[in-house]
């Protein structure tokens, strides 16, 4: 064979083997256009609003409106644009945002039953498995609600016995901020002081502040919590498989609260072992008697499963809220010298120096109790509420949501709405006295919500905020420490909480 003919063979074989790829590629990509445009309109079809949805910013396809920030701020900023009841889509979630005093009350009171239920939040989901009391629905969630509100009567408010330990608290509190001999940040002393009370309740003990094994689990805890508001934490709402495997923020969550959780399972084996069934001590010894008591009622949820999730709930539901309220409380008395005097006079006038403050005096101190209510109110420690979901079709401010929709109640938008409050964004205890200076309740005075889902710890949060806020002012006058750039801007985790900040407190 010539050396041209072995060529032009050659040349063939190539030009073949181009075609045949470029036809491939040509063909890979037509495949790949059809899949994308088969995807996106499948994405638009399973995504479709019914009627009259709530409406909200324009979704991207697939991920929704992912890059809006779930933050108060960004939220109020589209309830102008959108309106009290607008709507944002999370991957394929749709979650709907109701602000102001009037839709707000709508939706929680008037419409008692219609958002009565939780969503499915993933990251919630794989550390509560959906039991206890704050993310569980149903039959179960009525149960372990009822026995917890029950205990907290029995062990608690009902009785002289929680007043009492929390006023022992402010005495172990006030022995901790005495023995700080320069400026310091609170915010540990606050966390535990208010965890024993919940620990008191639920363990039957409290520690001691340099306990070094419960001072890491307090540490654990509130680092959980600061977590719980990274992006990757929302962003394995959305992606939760994906996520499940990536490194971050969210993984770090997940490994302390399984460290908490052998905490309490080991204070679940020692409370085990001595149970007096005659005797009951706390709400575990509780706990496990109603476990046996509701055996042939196993749906109601009474299982050391559920009980370890319960305790989880009420240590994080009961901790850093009220600390963090407390925390607030400090730091505006900082900033507001003059309202921090008023107090103390309040106080001295009331009370004297010879005696610890008692519920009984909170009748007799208007001023004060005006204080702490303007606390929450300027505080908005949980600005969102907690995810609620549609337990039925329902009708909203013109709009409908479908059963089974993700509702979020702005808490925010009602502590700040106009119509409702004089100045909503100046600190203003005057917002709750009258003329005459006497103590007056507010319809839109919401911290701990309001409807089916409220807060259930509402009763011994009011307690622990006016008992241990009334005592640290009767011994001390807080002021920054040196240089200290105080900001009345929070930080956004779990709660709106203060950025960490050092004080003075001078005995009195
Ligand atoms: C200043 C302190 C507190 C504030 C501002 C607060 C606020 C809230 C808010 C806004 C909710 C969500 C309500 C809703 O979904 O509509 C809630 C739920 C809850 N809180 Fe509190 N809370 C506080 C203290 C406590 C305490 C001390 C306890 C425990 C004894 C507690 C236990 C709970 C529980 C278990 C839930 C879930 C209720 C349910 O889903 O049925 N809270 N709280």
């Amino acid at each position: 064979m010539s050396s041209i003919a072995l060529t032009d063979k050659c040349m063939t074989q190539n030009i073949a083997m181009i075609l045949h790829y470029t036809l491939q590629f040509l063909d890979l990509k037509s495949c790949l256009v059809g899949i994308v445009v088969f995807l996106l309109l499948l994405d638009i079809i399973r995504n479709k609003n019914p009627p009259k949805f709530p409406p909200g910013p324009m979704p991207l396809p697939f991920v929704g409106n992912i890059i809006t920030a779930l933050d108060f701020k960004t939220i109020d900023k589209l309830t102008k644009e959108y309106g009290d009841v607008f709507s944002l889509r999370l991957g394929s979630e749709k979650t709907v945002f109701i602000s102001g005093y009037k839709m707000v009350k709508e939706a929680l009171v008037t419409q008692l039953d219609s958002f009565a239920d939780r969503p499915v939040i993933p990251l919630f989901q794989k550390l509560f498995k959906g039991l206890g009391v704050g993310l569980s629905n149903g039959y179960l969630w009525k149960n372990q609600r009822k026995f917890v509100i029950t205990h907290l009567r029995s062990f608690g408010e009902g009785k002289k016995g929680i007043e009492l330990s929390i006023q022992q608290e402010s005495n172990f509190l006030c022995d901790a901020f005495k023995a700080e001999q320069g400026p310091f940040n609170p915010q540990f002393y606050l966390y535990n002081a208010i965890s024993n009370i919940i620990c008191a309740l639920v363990f039957g003990h409290r520690f001691e502040y340099h306990d070094e094994k419960f001072q890491n689990i307090l540490n654990l805890d509130s680092e959980a919590i600061m977590l719980a508001g990274s992006v990757h934490a929302q962003l394995y709402n959305i992606f939760p498989r994906l996520f499940e495997y990536l490194p971050g923020p969210h993984q770090k969550m997940f490994s302390n609260y399984e460290k908490i959780k052998d905490f309490l399972k080991d204070e679940i084996r020692k409370h085990k072992e001595d149970l007096d069934p005659s005797d009951p001590r706390d709400y575990i010894d509780n706990y496990l008697l109603e476990i046996e008591k509701k055996d042939s009622d196993p749906e109601a949820g009474f299982n050391i499963e559920t009980l370890l999730v319960a305790m989880l709930d009420l240590f994080e539901a009961g901790t850093e809220t009220t600390a963090t309220t407390l925390r607030w409380g400090l730091l505006y008395m900082i900033k507001y010298p003059d309202i921090q005097k008023k107090v103390q006079e309040e106080i001295d006038r009331v009370i004297g120096q010879s005696r610890q403050p008692s519920m009984a005096d909170k009748p007799n101190m208007p001023y004060t109790e005006a204080v702490v209510h303007e606390i929450q109110r300027f505080g908005n420690i949980v600005p969102l509420g907690l995810t609620k979901m549609a337990c039925k079709d329902t009708t909203l401010g013109g709009y409908f949501i479908p059963k089974g929709t993700s509702v979020n109640t702005n808490l925010s938008s009602v502590l700040n709405d106009k119509t409702m409050w004089e100045t909503p964004e100046k600190f203003n205890p005057g917002h709750f006295l009258n003329d005459k200076g006497q103590f007056v309740k507010k319809d839109a005075f919401l911290p701990f919500s309001a409807g089916r889902r409220a807060c259930l710890g509402e009763q011994l949060a009011r307690m622990e905020l006016f008992l241990f806020f009334t005592f640290l002012l009767q011994r001390f006058t807080f002021s920054p420490g040196p240089e200290e750039k105080l900001s009345l801007e929070g930080q956004l985790g779990f709660t709106y909480a203060p950025q960490p900040f050092r004080m003075v407190a001078v005995l009195r």
